[in-house]
């Protein structure tokens, strides 16, 4: 079976569910129809579905020797608020952890870890939610939320001294369920902020889309302070062909044009990326300017406000969870005011073309330690610099996370 080209019609997810080992990556957008959405890979060919994960594996591998630690200490938002109800768990697997995340009646989000200490049953696979407690499927030994401890045994009358299962810290800000990770002991340096806009209803939620990435977590964030790609890769209009751009009529339609800045902030945990952005119509006529705030908060977290004059305000989240030390998840949330709706399916197509460009790199791309870095790619140095403060010593190293986990 040959998997060089497929469709993913946004009208129905579930197509777009089934065809996630096809090409390694997806994407849909959630109230958006009547979009068709090409996905073309002229250059894999693989005789099934696994051979071309593996081959998208084995070739991430180049290189591997240099990689940073593949999970860096910090917030991740590695579920939506939305997707997890009163009484509802799920199981994740994710920064080498197997994690249960259920809410409570009370609406509490807990994270426990996932394998009971009983007899090793994944309590985010059948387990029910109890008050603030999880009760495991397998004998229906109790869990607190609070703490992890194990608070009822239904067939004995006493509980074994400290019988507790690891319990994660977790918070729920913008729509995201984040959890705190860090291998330097428990104190939490910095916050997630809440989006006043977004806390008090003023910005309401538009859509999503979602990306499966073969790559390691830093490359994401470091396209923020990669000032000369956007010239390169999102200069072409979002309905001409990235590749092809001479041959694809629409290319005349005209070019996006991008100013682009990059400095960490005072908050050391935060970096700052600002972009100014303007259409050229037919190369010439400027519209649809718009400038945009991204601050990188943290190793994994973007917050993003946009101003344009022609659409209005509206704001992104930006997550990205690593679920192997190479394959992350991003998901981008979208919230503008209300009558901002039509226009909003626009600019998350848009946003999910543009973002597929260098979803397009990073899946098929090297890390490099040491780059050539010419004079005027300072900010990729300084964003190196700053990356770095989210390793420390003990951070377990790529190898050690390959080889113990695959
Ligand atoms: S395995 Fe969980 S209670 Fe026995
Ligand atoms: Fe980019």
């Amino acid at each position: 079976m040959y998997c060089c080209k497929f469709q993913i019609w946004l009208r129905k997810p579930e197509v777009v569910k089934k065809n996630v080992f096809l090409y390694c990556h997806i994407y849909h957008m959630d109230n958006i129809t009547d979009w068709q959405v090409l996905c073309t890979s002229k250059n894999v060919r693989c005789k099934s579905k696994l051979a071309g994960v593996n081959r998208l594996r084995n070739s991430r591998l180049i290189g591997a020797k240099e990689l940073p630690p593949p999970y860096p200490n910090g917030w991740y938002g590695i579920l939506e608020s939305s997707k997890l109800k009163a009484g509802e768990s799920t199981h994740m697997s994710c920064l080498g952890e197997h994690l249960i995340i259920y809410r409570s009646q009370g609406n509490k989000i807990y994270i426990l870890d996932a394998y009971c200490p009983h007899l090793g049953a994944n309590l985010g696979i059948g387990g029910r939610v109890v008050g603030d407690n999880i009760e495991c499927p397998f004998h229906q030994w109790s869990f607190r939320g609070s703490d992890g401890v194990c608070t009822n045994i239904p067939y004995s009358t006493c509980v074994p001294p400290a019988t507790k299962i690891k319990k994660w810290t977790s918070t729920e800000v913008n729509g995201f369920v984040f959890v705190w990770y860090s291998v330097e002991g428990s104190e939490i340096p910095w916050a997630i902020p809440k989006s006043v806009e977004v806390e008090s209803n003023k910005l309401i939620y538009h859509g999503r889309n979602e990306f499966y990435v073969h790559c390691h977590i830093q490359e994401i964030p470091e396209n923020g302070a990669d000032l000369a790609h956007f010239r390169a890769i999102h200069n072409d209009n979002i309905v001409a062909e990235c590749r092809n751009r001479k041959k694809n009529l629409l290319h005349w339609l005209g070019y996006h044009q991008w100013q682009a800045s990059w400095s960490p902030l005072e908050d050391r945990h935060i970096a700052e990326t600002r972009l100014n952005h303007i259409f050229k119509l037919f190369g010439k006529i400027q519209c649809f300017s718009m400038d945009v705030i991204g601050k990188q908060i943290g190793p994994a977290y973007v917050h993003l406000v946009l101003h344009s004059p022609t659409f209005g305000n509206f704001q992104i989240f930006q997550t990205i969870t690593p679920v192997e030390p190479l394959l992350q998840k991003v998901v981008h949330r979208f919230y503008a005011s209300r009558f901002m709706a039509p226009i909003m399916k626009f600019l998350i197509f848009g946003e999910t073309v543009m973002f597929e460009r260098d979803l397009n790199i990073w899946n098929h791309k090297m890390y490099r330690n040491n780059p050539m870095l010419l004079m005027e790619e300072s900010s990729l140095k300084k964003f190196r610099k700053w990356y770095a403060q989210f390793y420390t010593v003990n951070s377990k190293s790529f190898q050690l996370e390959t080889n113990t986990n695959w």
